[in-house]
């Protein structure tokens, strides 16, 4: 059970796995003196002797520099030399912030935040800090939970001007954990496109490092997150302290290595391209950040993670449910395509059991390639001559459903709406608009441009009927800049367009609760966990090739859940690396995630096409447990020729266990790969031989695969408990 204890000063939030201990010092600085597996007490005499604060716990910041106290919220410039979280520009030009504490309340329940996604806190207990700046009248809003479920605390700041002068917030950090050594290694995902999140693990060394995106975009280059692991901590063993945002934004993320070998790491809304002005009686509330510790390694603190995903901020509507089998035209039909032809597409893909149709990019304004049309939608009736209210109906009278593409944030100069608002679009007057892909950014945080948004997709999801939209995104921000705001609020564009794009969300996700909406920015450039607080799944990549998915799907996997990543077989030559994997692979690889097509089902022999019927029915079959089981990467692909990962259900009585080598080896004997997570009492068969073998051995001695012959083999195999 999550609870919050008080002692005295000292405040202490745990559940059954972890604590979180911070301390009102005297004079009123906020001390972090803890976060680790759960403690039933502590005595913070030590913690604070190392931080140079004498043993009668007496502490004055003028006498005891805090450049050795662990903070929770600390900032720069009066005393403490690291980096601080927050910095807030007073009437007087000055920038420091003296941040005393003035109260703390334990909640009832945890609070929702304003205009941003967050977790849920149903099982949760919840604590608030308020503290304030006497010097300018500037309060800060803590607020913390822990939950009954998952090793994890959640954190957010709001900040209040409670004085009567304007204040420049410059700098506001969502998360500061001070740790009070060095005995890490830092674990970031970084990546580009088509290949995101791969796992970089690196000794944490004196001064700065840590990962950044000023894309206006989490990006494929940086995913907001760090893990905090000891040297000696292996994928299920050993100490794991991971961190999060639940933002979709520029953000920074850094681990400062103190000069006496303390850790210091801060994580929120990237400052480069950030400043917020704060009139009298205002709020700014930053984003929410989560902790997960792990004593259970790297596998640990990802399904920890995971819990937290899954149970309180996927929309509710989509928690643990089955999730359609799909088929999207990208890959096999690009922008050349009319009704019939998709129709046909479709009708194969019915025939093979696929269970929802999308029509991917291409069939608005009068795009035939990329360099057009964003922003007109409505439909092209040179390609769909009925309609999308036409080729709905078409495609719903197969027996499947039917879905659609759209890239709502975006516009193509070439379009009606460039040429009725030009500045409409993310711009600086009279420098000329950087494009990619052909197009611009539009100006999210304007509310004519949400409206604008709001009403396209509802006109578009109404006329077509469609149960799926893939919500795609497929440039970053330059020119920054917005016609909306005044000179010296410019620098709220980034984060204003982050606002705007949650509350367009809110409100198409509250119109169209049913609508299953896939997030989508090239691939897997915004897979963060502010998206999936609106949308359950993210296009995982646009690298479809097995070999590479399986990097991917392991990196994207230390922090996001299975069902979060949407990942689909495709054809051969893969369309991305030119590589020929067997189809069996393919499909063993996209059973990693909610399970798809990305190919055109015409172009199978008939012996494909059977095998795709099968491998409808077992993706079917496997579903609630490979996106909602337990996962265990067994093997790397990072770091090994065979990866191997598997999935148990909660009660251990059934687990799916996939294998994949990258390049054959001559004269090998067969892997044998140890498993993990079952119940080491039980006998499990393995459906596919029918053998049957103990827990224990399976984890301890291994389940021998025996694998074809060449390159990208696999085996998957279905686990169930006897009796
Ligand atoms: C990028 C996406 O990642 C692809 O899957 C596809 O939807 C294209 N955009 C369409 O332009």
């Amino acid at each position: 059970m999550a609870e919050i204890l008080r002692n005295g000063n000292v405040y202490h939030l745990r559940n059954e796995k972890v604590s979180y201990v911070l301390m009102e010092m005297p004079g009123g600085t906020l001390a972090h003196l803890y976060f680790g597996a759960r403690l039933e007490g502590l005595n913070a005499a030590n913690l604070l002797r190392r931080a140079n604060v004498p043993a009668d716990g007496s502490f004055s910041v003028q006498e005891c520099a805090l450049d050795r106290l662990p903070q929770e919220y600390p900032s720069f410039g009066l005393g403490d030399m690291r980096d601080g979280a927050l910095e807030v520009e007073g009437p007087d030009g000055s920038w420091a912030v003296d941040l005393r504490m003035e109260k703390a309340e334990i909640l009832e329940e945890k609070p929702a935040l304003e205009g941003l996604p967050a977790t849920r806190g149903e099982g949760s207990a919840a604590l608030r800090v308020t503290l304030r700046d006497g010097h300018t009248g500037l309060a800060v809003i803590l607020d913390y939970a822990v939950y009954d479920d998952c090793p994890t605390v959640t954190r957010s700041v709001r900040l209040l001007n409670g004085g009567g002068a304007p204040l420049k917030v410059t700098r506001a950090l969502s998360l500061c954990l001070d740790l009070p050594d060095d005995g890490w290694e830092l674990i970031t995902l970084p990546g580009a496109w088509g290949r995101e999140r791969v796992v970089c693990r690196r000794p944490l060394v004196a001064g700065h490092q840590g990962v950044s995106s000023r894309r206006g975009a989490s990006s494929a280059q940086a995913s907001p997150f760090m893990a905090l692991v000891r040297p000696e901590t292996a994928q299920e063993a050993g100490e794991a302290i991971g961190a999060t945002l639940v933002y979709s934004g520029s953000f920074l993320a850094d681990a400062e290595v103190s000069q006496f070998g303390a850790t210091r790491l801060m994580m929120g809304i990237g400052d480069d391209d950030f400043s917020w002005q704060l009139l009298p009686g205002e709020a700014f509330q930053a984003p929410e950040a989560a902790l997960v510790y792990s004593d259970g390694g790297i596998g640990g603190m990802s399904r920890g993670f995971h819990a937290l995903l899954e149970n309180h901020l996927l929309p509710r509507r989509w928690m643990h449910r089955a999730r359609p089998v799909l088929l999207n035209s990208w890959e096999a039909a690009y922008f050349d395509f009319d009704e019939e032809k998709l129709l046909d597409i479709a009708k194969a893909a019915a025939d093979a059991g696929v269970e929802l149709f999308v029509m991917d990019d291409g069939w608005f304004g009068h795009r035939d390639d990329d360099t057009t049309s964003l922003g007109d939608w409505t439909v092209d009736r040179r390609k769909l001559p009925h309609g999308l209210e036409g080729l709905g109906e078409r495609v719903r009278a197969l027996g499947i459903q039917f879905g659609l593409w759209m890239e709502p944030e975006m516009v193509s100069p070439d379009s009606d709406l460039y040429r009725a608002h030009p500045d409409w679009c993310l711009h600086i007057p009279g420098r000329e608009g950087i494009r990619a892909r052909h197009q611009l950014v539009l100006d999210m945080g304007r509310r004519e441009v949400q409206d604008f948004v709001v009403d396209a997709v509802s006109q578009t999801l109404k006329a077509s009927g469609a149960a799926y939209l893939k919500w795609d995104m497929n440039r970053n921000f330059t020119n920054i800049g917005s016609a909306a705001l005044p000179a010296d609020r410019q620098r709220e564009t980034g984060h204003r367009y982050m606002l705007g794009l949650y509350a367009v969300l809110k409100r198409l996700t509250k119109a169209f609760p049913e609508v299953l909406i896939e997030g989508c920015a090239s691939g897997g450039a915004r897979f963060d966990a502010g998206m999936l607080y609106y949308v359950p799944q993210f296009w995982c990549s646009d690298d479809t090739d097995a070999l590479c998915r399986v990097r991917i799907q392991c990196g994207t996997t230390m922090l996001f859940p299975p069902s979060t990543m949407g990942c689909h077989v495709s054809a051969v030559p893969n369309h991305q690396t030119g590589r020929v994997t067997p189809m069996e692979t393919r499909f063993a690889v996209a059973l990693g995630g909610s399970f798809g097509y990305e190919l055109d089902p015409r172009r199978l022999d008939d012996a494909e096409r059977a095998a795709m019927r099968g491998q409808v029915e077992f993706a079917n079959q496997t579903q609630q447990l490979r996106l909602y089981g337990q996962l265990y990467w067994l093997q790397s692909p990072f770091a090994e020729n065979d990866a191997a990962w598997m999935s148990v259900s909660p009660d251990k009585r059934e687990a799916i266990f996939t294998l994949v080598r990258a390049m054959a080896r001559i004269n090998a004997v067969p892997p044998l790969v140890r498993l993990a997570g079952l119940d080491a009492k039980r006998r499990y068969r393995v459906i596919e031989t029918g053998e049957v073998f103990g827990g224990d051995e399976l984890m301890r001695v291994g389940l021998c695969c025996p694998l074809a012959n060449g390159d990208a083999a696999s085996v998957v195999y279905t686990l169930k408990a006897e009796a």
